[in-house]
């Protein structure tokens, strides 16, 4: 007999082609009711994100058995395809046979009830069997697939970056320290040097951009980052990519081209569910990423930005930080603000003050600012962080040194010292990618298993 999976039934109305086929399909219950002669069950197999509905009757063999299955439980089904082009459904499996496949004990809270968000986190591994985190996670895969595919169309090198790292990238100070179970007393004892888990992978795709032109590297990055936002994780992934002979102006084109790749790729690939989002989470959905698809992204230099934001508050706007002056760090409200209410639609700030900014990148002429972009979109805030990269050996030692990790990474100016260009390259924080595209609003909810500040689920 032929197993099928939900998935194949529904894609391109796959069902037309076994209209009154027996099939088998093996799946778990979402739902079984019955009025003492005909009974419903809406199966799952995981392969779909919506349900095959399963009819039985006195016909059905142990009718009394299958309407008592409980929702949860896993079961084997023989059925007969039958078209219902009148129904909600186009089809329907007529039930010749169930078999029970795996039980439910009492107390499974996963009825068909709505739960908060709140509830859900602390049960990780039962809440993806919800339709919401079932789609939100199927997209999340779509979208990994979507960013592998559009590098390797264009000719980039996926390079793996170590987790174990000697150095803290970003100089932020906030790196997880790596110890053993053996050398609590002496951290130093199994590398001989403190390691730290890495927050960025770019210092050593950096090299690999300067021998393979473009590449990127695509991984989990960690940061002990004692804050309690709906916007950070301490374990989260990012994508880097880094290219030869990219200024920043070419850097940003790649972000956008990116970007909007990766969107359409999952409004194409998974319509169901971000249909499914625009119902139930996000209303504005649809129009949000149509401005993201069909706009060119604007671009506004911080100089520029701080005016806005200045005008803001002498408009009468009241910001939680309401001391606006050039050369502060810009708070996610103030980010927000100038993508929601100033040009509605993703923003690229660039030429930020260079004491702001990592060591890194490139110092611009003015000798006050330096040719870093980050992208800013609505709702999530700071979505990329990119920049050209210092490539004149001079000045990149001299910001190395007031950064203080001139010693420790002397191998990294090797890239300036042999062969050194122009080059650029970005980071994109793969949970935000997730929020944004599907409206979910908090990162808690973006990552399988999140690990936040003061929280750790398993
Ligand atoms: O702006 P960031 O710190 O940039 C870098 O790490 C550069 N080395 C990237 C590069 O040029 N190769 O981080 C990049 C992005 C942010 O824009 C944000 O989307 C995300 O990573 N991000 C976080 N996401 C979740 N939780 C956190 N704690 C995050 N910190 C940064
Ligand atoms: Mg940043």
């Amino acid at each position: 007999m032929k197993e099928v999976s939900i998935k194949e039934l529904y894609k391109d109305d796959g069902f037309k082609k076994y209209n009154d086929e027996d099939l088998t399909i093996n799946g778990w219950i979402k739902t079984n009711r019955d009025n003492g002669s005909l009974g419903f069950i809406e199966l799952n197999d995981g392969t779909f994100f919506k349900n095959l509905q399963l009819v039985y009757d006195k016909d059905s063999e142990d009718f009394e058995k299958i309407s008592h299955l409980a929702t949860g439980s896993s079961i084997n089904v023989i059925g007969k395809l039958v078209l219902t082009p009148n129904n909600k459904q186009p089809f329907e499996l007529k039930v010749i046979k169930i078999k029970l496949l795996g039980d439910v004990e009492e107390g499974y809270v996963l009825q068909k009830k709505r739960h908060s968000f709140e509830f859900l986190r602390e049960i990780p591994h039962l809440r993806v069997r919800t339709n919401t985190f079932n789609a939100l996670y199927r997209v999340r895969s779509t979208l990994a697939f979507a960013i592998h595919k559009y590098f390797n169309e264009h000719g980039f090198v996926y390079v793996h970056t170590p987790i174990f790292t000697t150095n803290d990238a970003e100089g932020a100070g906030q790196t997880f320290k790596v110890i053993t179970d053996k050398n609590k007393k002496d951290p130093n004892s199994f590398f001989g040097v403190p390691v730290d888990l890495t927050v960025s992978g770019q210092l050593h795709v950096e090299p690999f951009a300067l021998a393979f032109k473009n590449v990127y590297t695509f991984g989990p990055t960690f940061r002990a980052e004692e804050s309690n936002t709906t916007r950070h994780a301490a374990e989260f992934w990012m994508v880097e990519p880094e290219m030869a002979f990219a200024d920043l102006k070419k850097n940003m084109e790649v972000i956008e081209d990116f970007l909007k790749y990766i969107i359409n790729y999952v409004l194409v690939n998974n319509k169901e569910e971000m249909d499914f989002f625009a119902t139930f989470i996000d209303k504005d959905l649809y129009n949000r990423i149509s401005h993201v698809l069909d706009k060119k992204f604007e671009i506004m230099t911080y100089t520029k930005a701080i005016d806005e934001l200045k005008k803001a508050v002498s408009e009468g706007h009241k910001f939680e930080n309401n001391d606006i002056y050039w050369g502060m760090d810009l708070q996610s409200e103030h980010e927000r603000y100038l993508t929601e209410k100033i040009v509605n639609g993703p923003l690229f700030l660039i030429d930020y003050p260079v004491e702001i900014k990592a060591f890194y990148m490139k110092l611009n002429d003015d000798k006050k600012t330096v040719a870093a972009c980050d992208l800013l979109v609505p709702g999530v805030g700071e979505l990329v962080g990119g920049s050209q990269r210092e490539e004149n050996l001079d000045i990149l030692s001299e910001k190395m040194k007031k950064a203080g990790n001139y010693d420790s990474l002397s191998w990294y100016l090797d890239t300036r010292r042999y062969g050194g260009c122009v080059h650029s390259g970005f980071g994109l924080g793969f949970d935000r990618l997730l929020m944004y595209i599907t409206g979910i609003s908090n990162i808690r909810d973006s990552e399988p298993y999140p690990r936040t500040f003061g929280k750790i689920k398993f």
